[in-house]
């Protein structure tokens, strides 16, 4: 399964890519704007900066919710650099947009995705990847975990090779479960990465294996 940052902190970026773990970027508006960045020229400049950063995918929002601005803003970030993925909510100008890229060549990632048939769109309309959002559907009661197991097996019963990102990531048992589901990605923060590294038996191992070696080397 690959690991996607879903941030726009370039120190987050380096410090996941320099621990050698990292596979691609997700961002969305919220996330662009949580770093203080505004104004097109900016934004395309920090964009530019992550996928300086990174070997992997970055996916970059599009505001539109038209068609033709879609494609107008979705075509500028992919001229920018060719690990943009382009990221499109699904709606149904974001259905025939992403269906447009597709046929151009241009990567995608249908975002804003809470149910089966939402990804089933996405996979039809040639999607490089479907994004549904884990955390955000536990937020409301549901099981965003179960979502991820219904499109991975209609996808596998048709071999649609859009990729399922398994977004809205939110700690450690989401990341182990979306890996035994068959998730093809999880995007998550630093600090769900992280928490994957906790164990008791680890922390305390360590410490004896440590104390037993200072004993027999004449420490304390
Ligand atoms: O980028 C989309 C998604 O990962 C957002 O996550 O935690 O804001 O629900 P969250």
């Amino acid at each position: 399964m690959k690991f996607f940052i879903d941030t726009a902190n370039l120190d987050d970026i380096r410090e996941a890519h320099d621990l050698g773990i990292l596979d691609g970027v997700t961002t969305n508006p919220s996330l662009m704007a949580k770093e203080g960045i505004a104004g097109h020229d900016n934004v395309m400049k920090h964009y530019k900066a992550i996928c300086d950063l990174v070997d992997g995918d970055v996916s970059a929002e599009v505001i539109s919710t038209d068609f033709d601005g879609m494609v107008r803003e979705g075509e500028l970030l992919a001229q920018l650099d060719e690990k943009i993925v382009v990221k499109i909510p699904m709606i149904k100008d974001g259905i025939k947009a992403c269906a447009y890229f597709s046929a151009q060549g241009i990567k995608t990632n249908m975002t804003l995705v809470f149910s089966p048939g939402q990804a089933l769109l996405a996979a039809k309309a040639g999607a490089t990847y479907v994004s549904p959002f884990v955390g955000r559907l536990d937020d409301i009661s549901s099981d965003g975990l179960e979502l991820i197991s219904k499109i991975r097996h209609i996808y596998d019963n048709y071999g649609y090779e859009t990729q399922i990102l398994a977004a809205s990531v939110r700690h450690a048992m989401h990341i182990i479960n979306c890996a035994e589901i068959g998730a093809d990605v999880m995007t998550g923060p630093f600090s769900a990465m992280l928490s994957l590294l906790k164990h008791p038996l680890t922390d305390s191992g360590l410490a004896q294996f440590l104390a037993d070696h200072a004993k027999a080397n004449g420490g304390k």
